[in-house]
């Protein structure tokens, strides 16, 4: 199977990554490693800039006792002019066992996963999907609040260019959470109903800020000092209109002072920020297992 969208996905399916990774979760931090994957060969194939997801999936991988190899792009040889259908074709003849890939382009994951045999990863492809960001999301509050049922999840800034706020609004209300989406109205999609970020905050129990995906716009946009931090961005006196105690989330890279402030960022008993990073270790060896795992 691949994994390239959040409607791939079954329910039983879901289920089964969210499960696995909160016992992945736990045997990490107990430094417990398997040799479920051993023998196997992960391919990372990544187009655009990545810290947490590259490393992750790395992690993941080892965790797992599969190997993993990684084409540095911009060494590859895409700079002397190879399509990536060709690159595809040329990866999938050296038989990976499974492929992650991120990609500037929508679609770009489908498209290599119709020329590859093993399993493809859509580790992001442009501002179309993330679905394993999503399901850390989802993990994450598990770990952390129990269920998802009747959560109220406010999703907050540059939402027209987000793949996690795109896979995340697929994938929390299937788990019975109420998703909420609201930014600028300049960096929300096409039709989206409007919604301040004030309106959206009031009464969150969740509030999951996003990075202004400013390599995506043509034109400046809040870029004075402060100014979107001022009108759109997470401050202590607009998360104190959320539920009391409120989650804070946000997948990373953060820019301090521009969609949040770095205090709340910091702040441990709120911040689910490095959960999230620590989830997205075990959830990708959830979603490793079940696509190439023994019993596939
Ligand atoms: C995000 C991405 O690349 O889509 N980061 C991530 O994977 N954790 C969000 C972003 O770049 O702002």
């Amino acid at each position: 199977m691949d994994l390239l969208s959040i409607d791939s996905l079954s329910d039983s399916q879901i289920a089964t990554i969210l499960d696995r990774s909160q016992h992945f979760f736990a045997a990490n931090r107990a430094g417990r490693s398997t040799d479920a994957l051993s023998g196997r060969i992960l391919f990372n194939l990544f187009y655009e800039n990545s810290t947490r997801t590259l490393m992750s999936f790395a992690t993941a991988a080892h965790r797992l006792g599969a190997s993993v190899v990684a084409l540095p792009v911009d060494q590859s040889s895409v700079n002397k002019g190879e399509t990536l259908g060709d690159t595809a074709h040329t990866l999938n003849a050296m038989r990976p066992d499974v492929l992650v890939i991120r990609h500037h382009d929508n679609g770009a994951a489908d498209a290599v996963a119709a020329i590859m045999e093993a399993p493809v990863i859509n580790a992001g492809d442009g501002t179309n999907e993330h679905p394993t960001q999503a399901l850390l999301d989802a993990a994450s509050l598990q770990h952390k609040l129990g269920k998802l049922g009747g959560v109220n999840i406010a999703i907050c800034g540059d939402i027209r260019h987000s793949r996690v706020a795109r896979s995340n609004a697929k994938l929390l209300p299937r788990l019975g959470a109420e998703v909420r989406l609201a930014g600028p109205p300049e960096l929300m999609p096409d039709g989206a109903p409007a919604m301040t970020v004030d309106e959206a905050i009031t009464g969150a129990d969740v509030v999951m800020m996003l990075r202004v995906q400013r390599e995506r716009l043509d034109s400046e946009f809040g870029d004075a000092p402060g100014e979107y931090l001022e009108l759109y961005g997470l401050t202590a006196k607009r998360l104190a209109n959320a539920a009391p105690g409120a989650l804070v989330m946000h997948p990373g890279p953060i820019n301090r002072g521009d969609e949040i402030d770095g205090a709340i960022a910091d702040d441990a008993e709120r911040s689910l920020i490095t959960l999230q990073v620590e989830m997205g270790v075990a959830t990708r060896m959830a979603c490793l297992e079940l696509m190439v795992g023994p019993t596939n």
